[in-house]
């Protein structure tokens, strides 16, 4: 973890150097610190400035986020390199975020490589830039699209950069371009705190906040952004500077940068567990899809995207023809949104197949069936397809409910079966859940990990039980709304409570979108199972048999018109209709009451999951939960947002919840060992190492 310095004829190369993304810690700093002294010192020339191996550098190191700053703060080390007598070039070689865009800023120059990218991501991760990004930013691209970067996070590419005006210019060698600049091109680059601050402009203010009012509510790093600045446009600029420090520092201690602090590093715990890192996975480039449908088709395409070559089974001519159309769709939005143009269109059509013929995968390095959910069905087709696939190949079911060991168990080799289970839609959700059956080797579960790294998704793994990891807490989640909703409430009170708590939409609404058919069926297949002692709703059952699938029907809990939704008196009454037969006598609940259940039985479902040791550990579920269900991202996932409230109060409320209902509301083991032992779900998992 250095700064390393070299003097070649009086130009001095400073390279940040702390694999594997040159984060700029403590030592980091006070590298550069040093090395503008030892630049003045020595008179050189000017400095260029880079990062080790092929990033520039992304960012503070967030692992010091969680203990007080230490001396030399990041603006004071750029202050120095600013106002320094040798002039500083930030040579961008690759990934420049967060302070490592703000170096970049206080640098006289900045030359980018074609292929780099900059960016102010800390919204994030719950903080604003903390080194006078918002300060340097808008003086260099004005003030909307600083407000745009800095509010969204999202990085730049190079193009974009020049365009913009936040970089100089753009070569593919930026080290040899930074030593031929010209001397005198560089000293007439004015510093960038001394260019003007741009006009306050309060109409382009209001207009980002009122969009970020719908897309980032519930956040606070956004909006206290743009009060910096906002601060900024009439502030001195080391005046302003300060104010960013004070609320870059304030946030960064706050729940919100603690919640997305715990993502950011679950999700990269997830992506490379440590138990599989000697397990090599089997390589991939063609890959089987049975099935186009819904499912099918989303997967095809994400495949396609990422280079790989695909085959999609159906069953006969028609339903081919139709699995046609639903991947064109899918290639028709993304080259109407701009993601692919006509070239690469072709081309990933080019690596697509669509056919009846099991014979054409007989060289596939891996299966996906995505047929109906059919145990029948998803064994004969997984049967016909381990007769013509190689004998290594992995093969995998995107069931949603079904049993895995049963279907794996039907196969003559039940090593190489597990599920994939993608989320709707699937070239654009997260998460993939890969699902381990009994016999599952390491072997192809590592693979499953690797087609996630290809598919750039979160993978999270799960053991076999019904709906996996998540949609067993979906399941627990909707009938904890039902039975608030049959004892008092309407869906759309529900719904809000829970878009209030930072959920993009609630269970009634979400339902009508995937359709209540899906549900219903599942529920009639749980029915032999299901604990004739429980209480049951029947209000989702009435709503199917009377045709009221969601939207594809023309409605579900919610009438639709062009004034969007509605709530829909017939439901009402149905659901009045029901508590009277169950002699129920309704009561209103408070928002609060609403999520204060639905959210505590699913934090007892998921600590029962995580006791089975269905999940591995707590902060798997919470990125299941943030990546495939909408949970609010900046409260860290359900695990992790119970943890914050306490466990002690979650045991309380289901004990109180028991007195009225002692068979759904019953306290998991596991919590209550947590609360026995003063530990957190985060602190439960089953340990890399083991
Ligand atoms: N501070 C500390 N560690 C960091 C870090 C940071 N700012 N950024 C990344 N890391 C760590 C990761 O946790 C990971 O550690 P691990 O190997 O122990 O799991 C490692 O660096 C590699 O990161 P990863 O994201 O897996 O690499 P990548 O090549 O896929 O992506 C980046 C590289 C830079 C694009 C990505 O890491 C990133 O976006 N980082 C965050 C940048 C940011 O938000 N900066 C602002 C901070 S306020
Ligand atoms: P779908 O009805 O849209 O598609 C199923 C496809 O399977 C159809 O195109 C059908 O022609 C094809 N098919 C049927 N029999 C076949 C056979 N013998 N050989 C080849 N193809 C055959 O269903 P879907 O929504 O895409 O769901 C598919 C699977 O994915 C199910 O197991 C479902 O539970 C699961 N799943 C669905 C979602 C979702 O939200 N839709 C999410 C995750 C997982």
């Amino acid at each position: 973890m250095t700064v390393d310095k070299r003097n070649e004829n009086n130009v001095g190369y400073v390279k940040i150097n702390n694999p594997p993304v040159n984060a700029i810690g403590l030592s980091i700093r006070q590298g550069l610190l040093d090395a503008v002294s030892w630049a003045e010192e020595n008179q050189l020339d000017r400095v260029i400035v880079s990062g080790a191996g092929n990033l520039f550098a992304a960012g503070a190191d967030t692992n010091e986020f969680d203990y007080p700053p230490v001396e030399p703060h990041l603006p004071d080390v750029l202050n120095a390199i600013e106002r320094s007598a040798v002039p500083w070039i930030a040579a961008i070689n690759g990934f420049a975020l967060g302070g490592g865009a703000e170096i970049a800023l206080a640098c006289r120059m900045r030359i980018m490589s074609n292929s780099a990218k900059i960016g102010f991501p800390e919204v994030t991760l719950g903080v604003i830039p903390g080194a006078g990004g918002t300060q340097r930013l808008p003086r260099l691209v004005g003030l909307e699209k600083a407000l745009d970067m800095i509010t969204s996070g999202r990085p730049v590419n190079a193009a974009e950069a020049l365009s913009v005006g936040l970089v100089h210019a753009l070569h593919d060698d930026v080290l040899d371009a930074a030593f031929k600049t010209n001397i005198e091109q560089l000293l007439s680059c004015v510093p960038t705190s001394k260019l003007a601050a741009p006009e306050a402009n309060s109409e382009a203010i209001t207009a980002v906040k009122q969009r970020l009012s719908r897309k980032s509510k519930g956040q606070s790093a956004p909006f206290d952004a743009i009060d910096v600045i906002e601060t900024g446009l009439t502030s001195e600029f080391d005046e302003a500077l300060a104010t960013e420090r004070q609320t870059f520092l304030k946030l960064r201690q706050s729940d919100q940068a603690k919640a997305l602090r715990h993502i950011f590093f679950s999700e990269r715990a997830a992506a490379a567990p440590k138990w599989l890192k000697n397990v090599s996975p089997l390589s991939l480039e063609h890959v089987a899809v049975a099935g186009g449908g819904t499912m099918g088709a989303g997967i095809a395409y994400a495949l396609l995207s990422a280079g790989l070559r695909v085959t999609i089974l159906e069953a006969d001519q028609e339903a081919t023809v139709r699995a046609n159309t639903n991947v064109n769709q899918i290639l028709e939005a993304s080259l109407t949104r701009g993601f692919i143009n006509e070239i690469s269109m072709t081309e990933i059509r080019s690596r697509l197949s669509v056919t009846t013929d099991y014979a054409s995968v007989a060289a596939a390095s891996l299966a996906i069936e995505a047929v109906f959910e059919s145990m029948e069905l998803k064994k004969s087709v997984l049967e016909s397809l381990f007769k013509v696939l190689p004998p290594e190949t992995t093969m995998a079911t995107n069931t949603s409910y079904l049993d895995v060991n049963e279907i794996a168990a039907h196969l003559p080799d039940p090593t190489r079966v597990l599920g994939l289970h993608f989320f709707a839609p699937a070239h654009i959700m997260k998460l993939l859940e890969i699902i381990r059956a009994e016999k599952t080797s390491d072997v192809h579960i590592a693979t499953g990990f690797k087609l996630a790294k290809i598919l750039r998704k979160t993978p999270v793994i799960a053991g076999v039980c019904d709906g996996f990891i998540g949609n067993r807490i979906l399941a627990r989640y909707r009938e904890a709304a039902d039975t608030v909703l049959l004892d008092g409430s309407t869906p759309h009170e529900i719904d809000l409570a829970m878009v209030e708590f930072g959920y993009a939409m609630g269970p009634y609404e979400a339902q009508d979108i995937s359709g209540l058919d899906i549900a219903h069926a599942n529920r009639r297949r749980q029915d032999a199972t299901r604990d004739p002692k429980r209480r049951y709703i029947q209000i989702a059952d009435r709503m199917v048999e009377q045709g009221k699938l969601g939207k594809k029907s023309g409605g579900g809990w919610y009438q639709y018109s062009s004034d969007g939704k509605q709530n829909d008196p017939v439901v009402i009454d149905l659901v009045i209709e029901e508590a009277r037969a169950a002699s129920i006598e309704r009561r209103d609940y408070s928002s609060e009451q609403i999520t204060d259940r639905l959210l505590t039985a699913m934090i007892n479902e998921a600590a029962d999951i995580l006791n089975e040791g269905i999940a591995r550990s707590a902060s798997d579920i919470d990125l299941v939960t943030v990546f495939g269900y909408g949970f609010p991202r900046w409260r860290g996932g359900l695990m992790h947002y119970g943890d914050s409230l306490g466990l002690g109060t979650i045991v309380d409320r289901i004990e109180t919840f028991a007195m009225e209902d002692p068979i759904v509301w019953r306290v998991s083991p596991l919590l209550r060992r947590c609360v026995e032992n003063n530990l957190s779900l985060c602190d439960i998992g089953v340990k890399d190492a083991t």
